[in-house]
């Protein structure tokens, strides 16, 4: 099964949907996005999923010309057209990505230069991370690339301005890394390219703060949730260097990845170099709520 882009209403199977050369997405990169993985065919967190679209607009002024269902509709249109509405075969999923850009404008970085804005959604079989990223672990690079510092571009805005992510994921992709972990300006860790990052010391389970200049993962905010319901004490505290080589755990958060453990910071092991059972733990804890959610039909999310 194939790729399906909706764009302004437009549906197009394969990869021949066009967006015009003129539109402030292509030009400026000045747009924001959200990326949902269906469960059950249901994409999960989709109100966290807007109202997190709604404040990365805000933080841009740009408008966002839909309300929550609207987009829904829009996303389940998409699906539909891909046939991956309601999955056949259980497990075989899909990821969507929903982008709103500036639009069509003059060659100017003047707002007002659009009247439109343009919407994109973009629908494909979800590949599920092999199994074997789950049961051994991954290994991470500590990269040079400094996460962008929030009063130059803020990472709290979910841009399809993904060069800093870009460059991040490359260097680590050269030293054979899964994923690239970030500092900022400060020297403190943020957060990863594509995901949000997290140690457990001493059975407890951290996470940098929102100031440290990262994405607030919805993976990250309901992960707070399931761990309080699985008993595992969670918190946001500043990170450094050593506090993730000297973990007894650590694991990454995101949509379409759910909760993978780091067993390696480069050549540097963390804890018994194996997944830990409070990782497995929050992984366990993430599906079983994941499930629940979306079983029903999905509306019952929150
Ligand atoms: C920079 C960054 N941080 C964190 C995340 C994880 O966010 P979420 O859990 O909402 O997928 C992403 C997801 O793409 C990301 O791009």
């Amino acid at each position: 099964m194939a790729i399906v882009i909706n764009v302004n209403g437009r549906i197009a199977h394969g990869t021949s949907a066009t967006i015009p050369v003129l539109d402030h997405g292509f030009l400026y990169g000045e747009g924001v996005y959200e990326v949902c993985r269906t469960y059950h065919g249901h994409p999960l967190l989709f109100d966290r999923h807007m109202r997190r679209m709604r404040n990365s607009a805000g933080m841009i002024a740009l408008p966002v010309p839909f309300t929550d269902a609207e987009a829904l509709d829009v996303v389940n249109q998409t699906l539909a057209a891909a046939g991956l509405a309601t999955p056949a075969t259980p497990g075989h999923e899909a990821y969507v990505r929903l982008l709103l850009t500036r639009g069509v404008g003059e060659l100017s970085y003047d707002a007002a230069a659009c009247s439109e804005p343009s919407v994109v959604v973009i629908v494909r079989p979800h590949a599920e991370p092999e199994a074997h990223i789950y049961e051994l672990g991954v290994r991470v690079s500590l990269v040079p690339i400094v996460r962008n510092h929030p009063l130059s571009l803020n990472p709290l805005i979910k841009s399809n301005n993904l060069l800093n992510n870009a460059l991040a994921m490359q260097h680590a992709l050269q030293h054979g890394a899964f994923e690239a972990v970030m500092r900022n300006l400060r020297g403190e860790i943020a957060e990863c390219s594509q995901s949000n990052l997290f140690v457990v010391k001493g059975g407890s389970a951290f996470t940098p703060p929102v100031d440290a200049g990262l994405l607030a993962g919805i993976t990250r905010e309901f992960l707070f949730d399931v761990a309080q319901e699985i008993g595992v004490p969670m918190a946001e505290s500043v990170m450094r260097d050593e506090d993730l080589l000297g973990a007894d755990e650590a694991f990454l958060t995101s949509t379409t990845r759910e909760v993978v453990p780091i067993v390696l910071v480069d050549e540097r092991r963390i804890g018994a170099g194996r997944p830990g059972p409070v990782t497995r733990a929050l992984l366990e804890g993430f599906r079983r709520r994941a499930d629940l959610l979306t079983a029903g039909g999905g509306r019952q999310q929150g």
